[in-house]
């Protein structure tokens, strides 16, 4: 495998889902439909805002496009992959040449300080040159305000602080998809509009983001946005004002 991250060809989507969905069957009990027959195409340069209740299955959405989980039917391809053709270790790296994610909830490993865990992202996959590391993760920390976190372990970062060290992390590859999960839900409303300005940086730099959120502010901004309810989309809107 090349280590540079995928183009896609021209107005091809950069991720497509057809007809897929996702069960849960918990052992002994009745079975779940957390998606119901998802199918959605995403150009590149795309910015998607995801909405929906709780529990109308958006996270389930994401980890499907980051092929953290596998659909129970259908097919979902991203960034040049079919992902249930890929195993799980061609899957990782996938993941890690050209997808920057920001989970809902879980974050940084504990045990490694803020820089270490963007330096990881970067020495597991190879793209970024080594010696070019240390340099970026600073560029990056400080985009996010966080320069001067570096050097402490996440548990020493208020929630915020943390969510903008998953972010800066999430960009370490410098992935042509970014995925995040409520990324600016921990955040103080300033913050969150720091974080609100980076997005839309990215989007000017051509990046695809799909971003589920209840922030309006980042919502806002976004070119269309797709409404979840009981796992199907029942709205998908193109903004006037796109830009895509
Ligand atoms: N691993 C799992 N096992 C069983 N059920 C699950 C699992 N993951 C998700 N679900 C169920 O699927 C539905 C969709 O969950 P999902 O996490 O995608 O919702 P969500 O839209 O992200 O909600 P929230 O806004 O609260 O984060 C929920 O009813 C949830 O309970
Ligand atoms: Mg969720």
């Amino acid at each position: 495998m090349s280590v540079s991250s995928f183009t896609p060809a021209n107005g091809a989507p950069l991720i497509q889902l057809d007809a897929a969905t996702k069960s849960f069957t918990p052992r002994g009990g009745q079975t779940f439909h957390a998606l119901r027959g998802i199918s959605l195409s995403v150009p590149a340069g795309d910015f998607l805002a995801v909405l929906g209740k709780s529990g109308s299955g958006k996270s389930t959405l994401l980890n499907l496009i980051a092929g953290l989980d596998r659909p129970t039917s259908g097919e979902v391809y991203a960034a040049g992959a079919e992902l249930s053709r890929l195993s799980e270790n061609k899957l990782a790296l996938w993941r890690g040449r050209n997808l920057g994610v920001v989970f809902q909830f879980f974050q940084l490993l504990p045990t490694l300080t803020v820089s270490e865990n963007i330096l990881l992202a970067m020495d597991f996959v190879g793209k970024i040159a080594a010696p070019r590391r240390r340099a970026r993760a600073h560029d990056l920390l400080e985009m996010v305000g966080l320069a001067d976190q570096a050097a402490k372990l996440p548990s020493a970062l208020s929630g915020g602080q943390q969510q903008r060290a998953a972010i800066a992390r999430a960009l370490a590859n410098d992935p042509p998809i970014v995925l995040a999960d409520e990324p600016t839900g921990n955040l103080d409303s300033e913050t969150a509009g720091a974080v609100v300005e980076l997005f839309h940086r990215l989007i000017d730099q051509g990046k695809t983001l799909l971003i589920v959120t209840h922030d309006e502010n980042l919502a806002r901004r976004a070119h269309r946005v797709i409404q979840l309810k009981d796992g199907a989309i029942v709205a998908d809107e193109r903004k006037a004002a796109s830009r895509a």
